[in-house]
């Protein structure tokens, strides 16, 4: 099995889960809400989440929080989004660190407003030496623009002359992509109903069982978490054997 499979046997915990946090708008929109209320309603979501993995024993969380296509949004919305994460960071930091929460990040993280890069780096640095849950906030992320940065690494080691071309395999390509550090997830959890992967993982979730509910991000609580990790734990994983 290559390296980077998932690794978590049928019926366990999943070390990785990957979740798309969808519905925010709806949730706000049936409310009749401004959106950027749905977004502080789906930060709250965030929270309780990181906690409830961090208490079962879940090692990496990767959560779809800014996609490459969000940018493609309304300024306000843009705007409202970045002060939303900003004060997310600045807030959450200390509890991050009292959970032994350990923050990362993927994305074109270059292209976030300074002040968000900013607090980024510096939660990621106050965080740095915590060893339980590993949070990966996938920010201004792309999974094809991730596999088109990942060949252009992988053509640039051969270049120098750091690889050979004969080596290259799933492997070692997964070693140029910005998730290198973390195991493929065993879970990709979407919610609020849509059928769609919207270009997050495209690489890493080839083996990840998938858990679509029509709950709405905001509306999503512990137990809703758990329910998506008692239905992971029920299904027989084959990997494409037999
Ligand atoms: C999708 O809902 C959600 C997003 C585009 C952003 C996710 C952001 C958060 C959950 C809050 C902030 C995150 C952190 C980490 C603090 P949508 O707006 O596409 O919903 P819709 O499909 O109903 O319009």
């Amino acid at each position: 099995m290559a390296e980077n499979l998932p690794t978590s046997p049928s019926g366990a915990v999943p070390r990785h889960i990957a979740i798309i946090m969808d519905g925010n708008g709806r949730w706000a929109e049936e409310r009749g809400l401004p959106r950027r209320d749905g977004h502080r309603a789906g930060a709250e979501s965030v929270r309780k989440c990181v906690e409830t993995c961090g208490e079962i024993g879940v090692e990496y969380l990767t959560l779809y929080a800014f996609s490459s296509e969000n940018w493609k949004r309304p300024k306000t919305e843009v705007d409202a989004l970045m002060r939303l994460l900003e004060a997310f960071l600045k807030e959450k930091t200390k509890e991050m660190k009292k959970q032994n929460v350990r923050l990362q990040a993927i994305g074109r993280i270059d292209l976030l407003p300074e002040r968000c890069q900013k607090q980024l780096h510096k939660s990621i640095q106050e965080t740095s030496e915590n060893s339980g849950l590993t949070l990966v906030l996938a920010l201004s992320y792309g999974s094809r623009e991730e596999i088109i940065d990942g060949i252009k690494s992988v053509l640039r080691a051969v270049r120098e002359g750091h690889i050979d071309e004969a080596m290259i395999d799933p492997d070692l390509f997964g070693k140029h992509l910005y998730t290198r550090y973390y195991p493929d997830p065993d879970l990709l959890i979407r919610t609020s109903g849509e059928m769609r992967i919207s270009n997050f993982l495209l690489w890493q979730i080839s083996y990840a069982e998938i858990y679509i509910t029509p709950k709405l991000w905001p509306d999503f609580g512990n137990d809703d978490l758990k329910e998506a990790v008692a239905d992971y734990a029920r299904r027989h994983r084959r990997f494409g054997a037999l």
